[in-house]
């Protein structure tokens, strides 16, 4: 069954727990498509995970319709959230508007995610005035690094907390559809989810949101630059591929790969006649 932001709010209101992970590319999205998880979400994580930048401010709407548009081509049941990359929406609300009506029309995404609090809410109106369905995304929000001093939990203390709050209740107020609380106390997580309507999904924010959200990279141990403490790695991939990738280096060097069984025949007669041929031929 197709999951949209109508069957998001009956989780929330039935108590159950959704799923989301991040994908960037049709084969993984049909994976995880597959698995039953609720929700893809195309990350500007790609920057990181994909693209090997340190962060994801560099990230273009460019990589985000590549990217999104190959994840809508797999998911044929999880809500396909893609992220409006960085100052594809911070600049104005004509930008937004703009930048989000592409997303939706070129990479065929369910829902846009924008990163903000209290500031953005102008964007999140407007855009769901106009039929797009808004996650909003709140704590620790990766786009602002450079004003974060580096990838810190956020609201640690009462006022940073409050103003997390805040940020919740208004977006929730301005349209969202879903929140992410990004690398926040549990205690944040906690309260947001009992004050909000709508669902919230919880990355770093403990076990008490309304669903979970995790890169899938981080989750399979395929990517190990730097894991966080709220990252449990639920498959070892990473060894797998580096133990097949190994394997196949060995074999073709020593000439077992391919074998008959990766090789294709000609019929007798044909590679006969081929054969003589081939040696009358004369070659300049
Ligand atoms: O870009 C991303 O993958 C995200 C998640 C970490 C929530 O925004």
């Amino acid at each position: 069954m197709k999951n949209t932001v109508k069957t998001f709010q009956e989780a929330k209101n039935n108590g159950e727990k959704l799923t989301m992970l991040t994908a960037y590319d049709y084969s993984t999205a049909k994976l995880i498509d597959e698995s039953g998880v609720n929700s893809i979400l195309v990350g500007d994580s790609l920057g990181n995970a994909i693209l090997g930048y340190d962060n994801t401010v560099s990230v273009t709407m460019e990589d985000m319709i590549h990217h999104g548009a190959a994840v809508a081509r797999g998911a044929k049941n999880a809500l396909v959230v893609v992220d409006m990359p960085f100052m594809s929406y911070q600049i104005s609300v004509e930008s937004a508007m703009e930048n989000a009506g592409r997303i939706m029309k070129e990479a065929h995404a369910d829902a846009v995610k924008l990163e903000g609090g209290t500031q953005i809410c102008p964007q999140i109106r407007s855009l769901v005035d106009a039929g797009i369905p808004v996650c909003a995304h709140i704590g620790m929000t990766p786009q602002s690094i450079h004003a974060f001093g580096g990838f810190k939990v956020q609201g640690k203390d009462v006022g940073a907390a409050l103003k997390i709050v805040k940020d919740a209740k208004a977006v929730e107020a301005a349209g969202a559809f879903a929140v992410v609380v990004e690398c926040v106390p549990a205690i944040i997580g906690k309260k947001i989810t009992e004050m909000l309507k709508v669902p919230v999904i919880g990355i770093g924010a403990g076990p008490d949101t309304d669903g979970q959200v995790l890169v899938y990279q981080d989750m399979l141990g395929i990517f190990s630059d730097f894991v966080p403490k709220f990252v449990k790695q639920f498959a070892q991939v990473g060894e797998l591929m580096r133990a097949g990738f190994a394997d196949y280096d060995k074999e073709v060097k020593a000439g077992t790969f391919p074998g008959e069984k990766q090789s294709y025949a000609m019929a007798p007669e044909e590679e006969e006649e081929f054969e003589k041929l081939l040696g009358q031929m004369e070659f300049e």
